[in-house]
């Protein structure tokens, strides 16, 4: 017997182990304190912190020195256990998007976040995700507009996006077997975002498919084929600009203020055009 909880836009998705009842999980975060002490004088790291999204709550959680039982992970709070503090909380929805089952290829949290921004949408935009992939993309959107319609050529990847999909509790997006390039069935959208191999082979269909005065995105590691894209432009897309954003993470400890990771790890330009025909 496989359940299924009653979602709307065609967005039913299996209940996956893990869930609570109605449909729901429940993510806690757990997170295990740093302890520092005083050594000969000195302050030394005697435990790092580290944290761990907890999808399960009905069992017991096995760190690498102890048990954290499940009746605290159920209440939550602050506990000791052998020496070693925990506090325990409920996870926010950038957690759970951070602890989604990803291929190497999604979105991240920066990316996503930018583009929905520069998108222009809002509570009533429906827009068209392509391709759905582990369905990083889609759940992220899924949270600031009114549908989400994805659309993947594989079967595989779609069965893994839903899973994501109820993982996240997104109940408004729609997936689709389909090619972006020529399948799109819907008639117009509020917005675009295009994660796909040969985003050179949509602009027909953005310039069919998208409203005018409204924006498409493009996500692409690789400049040679968005320089392509651009050159290959029709008079109704304009190139609104091509950007990268750099998330630097800092350390403010003790004295010094540095950053944690000098080398910024690239992950996608974002090339965005708008309909102006
Ligand atoms: C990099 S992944 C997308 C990742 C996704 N945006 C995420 O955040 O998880 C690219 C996806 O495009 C799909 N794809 C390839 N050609 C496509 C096409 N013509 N139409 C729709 N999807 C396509 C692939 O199957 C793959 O799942």
């Amino acid at each position: 017997m496989r359940p299924w909880p009653s979602g709307k836009a065609g967005g039913c998705n299996p209940l996956i182990p893990g869930s609570i009842p109605g449909g729901r999980f429940m993510h806690k975060i757990l997170l295990k304190l740093g302890r520092v002490e005083e050594v000969d004088g000195k302050k030394r790291v005697i435990s790092k912190e580290e944290r761990f999204t907890i999808s399960d709550t009905s069992k017991d959680f096995h760190a690498a020195f102890c048990i954290v039982p499940q009746a605290f992970l159920e209440t939550g709070g602050k506990t000791s256990i052998k020496g070693q503090e925990f506090v325990c909380f409920p996870a926010n929805k950038a957690d759970v998007f951070n602890n989604l089952k990803k291929g190497a290829q999604s979105i991240t949290l920066k990316d996503a976040a930018f583009v929905l921004g520069q998108l222009g949408v809002s509570s009533k935009s429906v827009m068209l995700d392509a391709g759905s992939g582990s369905g990083a993309s889609a759940c992220f959107f899924s949270q600031f507009v009114k549908e989400v319609v994805s659309y993947d050529v594989s079967e595989e990847n779609i069965s893994v996006a839903k899973k994501n999909a109820a993982r996240f509790q997104s109940e408004n997006i729609i997936f689709k077997e389909g090619s972006v390039y020529t399948d799109v069935s819907e008639e117009q959208f509020d917005a675009i975002f295009l994660d796909v191999p040969e985003p050179q082979q949509a602009l027909s269909m953005i310039t069919q498919k998208l409203k005018i005065g409204n924006l498409a995105c493009i996500y692409s590691p690789n400049l040679t084929q968005l320089k392509e894209v651009i050159a290959q432009l029709p008079e109704a897309l304009h190139h609104e600009k091509t950007v990268e954003v750099n998330e630097r993470p800092w350390s403010l400890k003790n004295q010094t203020c540095k950053p944690i990771a000098p080398d910024i790890a690239h992950t996608a330009f974002l090339c965005f055009l708008r309909r102006i025909l």
